[in-house]
């Protein structure tokens, strides 16, 4: 079986399995006692993965991923009386492996677990890297931690029961790794278009694993996001406001963010217009809305980004495709660029 082990400063190596055995974490996990964190949906889709373990499907929706969510699974894990000799499985999107982390690192001071992303969007980036956490009121992953789960297991078949939005909101993902320098990833996506949309597994798990490829070799250099991981922000700082102000998945929003810092880049006069031209023909050929129209509400989300950092957001823009760079940028600067 093919896998990718990496390794940060905090914790233990993550092993990434690229596997299409929906049971295979039976064989990571041995013969410890395991607690699965899932989700409604996922059970609804794949009950054949549950064989009867302690199981918590959580409601899944963005509004759950909160800390009374971690409440109601703690008190779970102790009515269970699972402790630090157990095991955590989380099974399911961004949402459940982000929450399958915070309560892994927090549950007695720590306790080991494995992921088993099932969304486009989680297998190509929300699992990799460490970054767990839930929601604030309204203040995205405020509280969370940094750890790494034992395994990661990518099987890119799970993508086939996505609705349409989801799995493009993964693929805004997978195209931005093309476009801050995953060459691999630019010539799949102009090659293969229309098996990309057809959702071909061969392809998909081409993308998946060369996603996992770039995010690894970041997060590797900057496990706690000081440096060099900003530029996975590229297409994120406006991207998010968008998210928010206009309740759309993360990757889609991401997507017209990223056309909103190539508007940037290119009035910047950083990036050339054939390529500004090239990126923005990328993305719509995929189908992608790439228009935004941002208003009070972006601006106010924009200055509370937690990127903002001395009265300056460090804002990711492309100098050309693969090559992005880190600009700090006062609000200013940017409202009168995008305006
Ligand atoms: N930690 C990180 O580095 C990081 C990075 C990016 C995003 N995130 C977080 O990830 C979350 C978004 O994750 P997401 O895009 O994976 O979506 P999600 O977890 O919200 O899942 C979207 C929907 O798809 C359903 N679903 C999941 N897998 C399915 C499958 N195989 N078939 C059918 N339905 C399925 C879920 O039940 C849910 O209803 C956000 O909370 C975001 O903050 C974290």
């Amino acid at each position: 079986m093919q896998k990718k082990t990496y390794c940060t400063e905090r914790k233990s190596a993550t092993t990434i399995y690229f596997s299409s055995d929906k049971n295979y974490f039976h064989e990571l996990v041995g013969d410890k006692r395991i607690a699965i964190i899932s989700s409604k949906n996922i059970l609804k889709s794949y009950p054949e993965i549950f064989h009867g373990e302690n199981t918590i499907f959580i409601n899944d929706d963005e509004s759950q991923k909160n800390l009374a969510t971690v409440n109601e699974i703690i008190s779970w894990l102790l009515q269970l009386g699972i402790d630090r000799h157990s095991y955590i499985v989380g099974i399911g999107g961004g949402i459940v492996c982000d929450i399958t982390g915070f309560v892994s690192h927090i549950y007695m001071r720590g306790i080991r677990f494995g992921l088993i992303p099932t969304t486009l969007l989680a297998m190509s980036d929300a699992a990799i890297g460490g970054k767990n956490g839930v929601n604030f009121g309204e203040n995205k992953n405020m509280i969370g931690s940094f750890d790494n789960p034992d395994f990661i297991i990518a099987d890119s078949s799970f993508v086939q029961t996505l609705s349409q939005e989801q799995y493009m909101s993964g693929l805004g993902e997978i195209i931005k790794y093309a476009l801050i320098g995953n060459e691999k990833i630019l010539n799949l996506l102009q090659d293969n278009q229309a098996k990309i949309l057809d959702r071909n597994n061969e392809i998909i798990s081409k993308l998946v694993e060369e996603s996992i490829l770039t995010k690894t070799e970041i997060v590797e250099n900057d496990p706690l996001d000081t440096s060099i991981r900003h530029i996975l922000n590229f297409g994120h700082t406006i991207g998010h406001s968008i998210e928010l102000t206009e309740n759309l998945p993360h990757g889609i929003a991401v997507v017209k963010g990223m056309n909103a810092s190539v508007d940037i880049s290119l009035k910047m006069e950083i990036l050339k217009s054939d390529k500004a031209k090239y990126i923005k023909q990328l993305l719509t050929s995929f189908g992608y809305d790439i228009s935004y129209n941002l208003g009070e509400k972006h601006i106010e989300l924009l200055c509370h980004d937690k990127k903002k950092d001395d009265s300056q957001i460090r804002f990711v823009l492309l100098e050309d495709i693969g090559k992005p760079i880190i600009k700090k940028m006062s609000l200013e600067q940017i409202t009168a660029l995008i305006g």
